[in-house]
């Protein structure tokens, strides 16, 4: 039994979880529609932070068969899924960054709703890409004829996602403690959800 003073969302994050400085990248970037050979590049990301954040709930790393049927369920729902690559997009370029949408639970009646996810590889924090990649995501979920987005974020950590959200437009609406345990410690997600009128 895990004793409930374990949960402390301010807790202070251990050296080995807080983020790195960051190298300044080359260039410029460019967000695109994401192709099945971006997908080596976006779980490498992803698990980056698997392993060492509290930002997902994931605690072990992904498979790149998990990865892939994650992108093939999208591609065949119609969910956005796009990278941010650095230069032009012209010639292929380094995948910095992704975000994609998928169904906020899978009732049918949740159709018209959808949660995102975001992640940029550590050194291309900071420097508004995921402004970029998230306002091209809504803006693609809004053509798509979906309403509404939810964003489930961890409560330690991720401040830089409550931020971006909260900057995009998105209001919180509510918060859940104590329904994650990694690390040896209790954490808790903060609810934020956007409606996508139409323009
Ligand atoms: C969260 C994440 C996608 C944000 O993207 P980003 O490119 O770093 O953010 P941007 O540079 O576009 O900044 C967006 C806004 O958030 C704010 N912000 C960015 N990082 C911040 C931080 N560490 N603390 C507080 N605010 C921050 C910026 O000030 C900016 O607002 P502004 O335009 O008013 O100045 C990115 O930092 C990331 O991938 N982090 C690690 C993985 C992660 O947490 N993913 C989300 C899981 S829910």
């Amino acid at each position: 039994m895990l004793p409930d003073e374990e949960y402390d969302p301010r807790r202070a994050l251990r050296a080995a979880q807080r983020r790195r400085p960051d190298p300044v990248p080359a260039s410029g970037f460019t967000v695109r529609d994401a192709v099945a050979a971006d997908m080596p590049h976006c779980r490498a990301i992803y698990n980056h932070y698997v392993e060492n954040s509290t930002v997902t709930f994931d605690e072990q790393p992904l498979s790149h068969q998990a990865f892939r049927a994650k992108f093939a369920k999208a591609q065949k729902n119609g969910w956005p899924w796009l990278v941010a690559v650095s230069g032009d997009g012209a010639t292929g370029g380094e995948v910095l960054g992704y975000a994609y949408v998928s169904s906020y639970r899978d009732r049918s009646a949740y159709r018209f709703t959808l949660e995102d996810a975001i992640y940029l590889g550590p050194a291309a924090t900071g420097k508004g890409i995921g402004k970029a990649l998230l306002g091209e995501l809504i803006e693609r979920a809004r053509a798509g004829g979906f309403r509404e987005i939810v964003a489930v974020i961890a409560d330690q950590g991720a401040e830089a996602s409550i931020a971006l959200h909260e900057r995009m437009g998105f209001k919180e609406i509510g918060r859940m403690g104590r329904v994650g345990f990694k690390f040896d410690r209790w954490l808790g997600t903060v609810f934020l959800q956007l409606s996508l009128k139409k323009k």
